[in-house]
């Protein structure tokens, strides 16, 4: 299995730890996602990492992607957002999602975020916890300019 497969088995795995998603009723996932995965690989705003079994699979993966924004005098406002975390059962508990977070967050402090957000499902809180997280909104920015959306 190729890195990127692997990666797509375990986007998968995850999506389904959390939610009953039909993926046998949407052939086509698997390539439009692995589209979306080289481009992601391809530019310069995410980074992939996977974590080697050492047999030639790969046992976890992790992305972390840059929100670039201009800076304010004196700071920055780019920020960082990590997602789709996953560590093979078989895997678990030897500090490998520790190691990729700690080169995802490093990648996105090296350049200029001045903090890295994530959605955590509820089994992972306690994981991301443990290696520095903190519930809650990032800054007093989040207080006063609330978040808003517009769904399609
Ligand atoms: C959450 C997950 C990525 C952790 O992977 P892992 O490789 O077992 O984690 P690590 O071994 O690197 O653990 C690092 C530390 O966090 C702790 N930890 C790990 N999972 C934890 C959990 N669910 N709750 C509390 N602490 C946890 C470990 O004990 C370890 O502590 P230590 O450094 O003091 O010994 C893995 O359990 C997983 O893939 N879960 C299912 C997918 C998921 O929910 N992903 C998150 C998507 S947002």
């Amino acid at each position: 299995m190729n890195d990127i497969d692997g990666v797509l088995a375990m986007r998968r795995a995850l999506t389904l730890s959390y939610h009953p998603a039909d993926f046998d009723a949407h052939p086509d996932w698997a390539e439009r996602a692995a589209s979306v995965l080289a481009n992601m690989i391809a530019g310069p705003t995410h980074r992939i990492v996977v974590a080697d079994s050492g047999t030639g699979g790969v046992v976890g993966c992790g992305t972390a992607r840059l929100d670039v924004r201009l800076p304010w005098p004196g700071g920055s406002a780019t920020t960082g957002e990590i997602a789709d975390m996953w560590v093979d059962p078989a895997a678990r508990g030897h500090g490998v999602a520790r190691a990729m977070i700690d080169d995802l967050v490093a990648w996105c402090r090296e350049r200029g975020a001045r903090a890295v957000t994530l959605h955590s499902t509820p089994a992972a809180t306690g994981f991301y916890e443990r290696v520095g997280f903190h519930v809650g909104v990032p800054s007093a920015t989040s207080e006063r300019f609330p978040q808003m959306w517009l769904d399609f």
